[in-house]
């Protein structure tokens, strides 16, 4: 059965395959050399010039993201916010863009702070709601819808197919932070989004081990030559240890993903009967708002994240937190290890996150280990 054909599963385990050829390495290896020797005749055949150029440890890693995501081409950044900043300062000063209310918070900041002062014009929507969308955007002068889906911290679900024919139909790109669903779960290419992003620190190495970002295209067009020269001329790249980290990680994508996101339903449905819980917030479940469109464009699973809001306000909710042993009380997300998080305490001023919310990154530990473990908590926070 020749590659083609294989699975995506199948590509990731092994790195699409490939075999160093001097050696017959099956890992690869890492070149640390920032720069490539020019030919006598002042050429440049190898096409390696100058690692803020491009890197030889990029090249199976963006392989491997563009056959998971079914793009065109792929670069990797040195961390998420480095990817997804360049999508934005690929647009130039004026352009119109649409962002997600709910959204991870540190795109927020960096939209309001530093792209609205810089010259975009940037106006925040429901991206659960596709006719908030419609009214939102301006044809001939929208030129970026970025959303995020599943969306930070609450879990909003954005309708891909539906935002992207509204991006087109007004001349507009639609750009898709994808980490927390993953290729695993959804690929927005094929769903109609020009533009997937990840945060590569999260699911993708899955190892809490390393800052790395990603952008994935439908299309090598005009605009992802733009987003090219952004990253050579910034230098956002990751260094080839990082690479090759990243591409080891990603070999294990599919089990922990799906380890991950299947105990996540489990203490999804659990944490409902437990009387400390307000609501809980996660896209497998039923009754939450986005379900069936979750259902729709997910493939598989409803990842690894969920949230929680406590009784108790915010005070029940820190208390809780304290008490976990086998949780991390940690940010971040998508590691080997579960982490528990008081969102809002993180996020400071501009957050819009209820208080008595905690965000649960499901890792790699038995279920059953992580339900008990938080009950307790839970148990112990209501009490106080
Ligand atoms: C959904 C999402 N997007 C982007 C980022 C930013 O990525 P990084 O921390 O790799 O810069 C994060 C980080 O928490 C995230 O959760």
């Amino acid at each position: 059965m020749s590659e083609s054909d294989w699975r995506p599963s199948s590509l990731a385990a092994q790195g699409l395959g490939w075999i160093e050829p001097k050696t017959g390495a099956i890992s690869p290896p890492i070149h640390m050399s920032s720069t490539f020797q020019r030919d006598p005749d002042n050429q440049y055949r190898t096409g390696h010039i100058y690692i803020r150029d491009d890197n030889p440890a990029f090249e199976q890693v963006e392989a491997v993201l563009t056959r998971l995501e079914e793009g065109a081409a792929s670069l990797v950044f040195a961390s998420g916010m480095a990817a997804a900043t360049s999508v934005f300062l690929a647009l130039r000063p004026g352009d119109h863009a649409l962002a997600p209310e709910n959204i991870y918070y540190g795109v927020r900041k960096w939209l309001l702070g530093f792209a609205k002062p810089w010259g975009l014009e940037i106006d925040f929507v429901d991206m659960s709601n596709t006719d908030a969308v419609r009214k939102a955007v301006r044809p001939g002068s929208t030129k970026l819808i970025w959303t995020e889906t599943p969306a930070n911290p609450v879990w909003t679900i954005t309708d891909l197919a539906a935002v992207a024919e509204i991006a087109h139909a007004a001349g507009a790109k639609l750009a898709v932070d994808s980490t927390v669903a993953t290729p695993v779960f959804c690929r927005p290419l094929t769903l109609g989004a020009d533009i997937v992003m990840h945060s590569a620190t999260k699911f993708l190495n899955g190892h809490s081990d390393l800052l790395a970002g990603a952008l994935v295209t439908r299309t090598e067009d005009a605009f992802w030559e733009r987003l090219r020269t952004v990253r050579t001329q910034l230098g956002s790249v990751i260094g080839s240890f990082e690479a090759w980290l990243l591409l080891r990680g990603m070999r294990s994508l599919f089990p922990r993903v799906e380890y991950a996101a299947r105990s996540a339903q489990r203490l999804a449905e659990r944490l409902q009967g437990h009387p400390a819980v307000a609501a809980v917030l996660y896209p497998g479940l039923p009754d939450f708002p986005g379900h069936a469109i979750a259902a729709r464009q997910m493939k598989g699973g409803f990842s690894g994240m969920l949230s929680i809001r406590v009784k108790g306000g915010e005070a029940g909710a820190v208390r809780s937190a304290a008490n976990v042993q086998l949780w991390k009380r940690a940010t971040s997300l998508g590691g080997t290890e579960s982490l528990i998080e008081h969102r809002a305490s993180i996020e400071g001023d501009l957050s819009t996150t209820p208080k008595d919310l905690l965000r649960l990154s499901v890792g790699l530990e038995d279920a059953d280990d992580l339900y008990r473990d938080l009950a307790a908590a839970l148990d112990a926070g209501h009490r106080n």
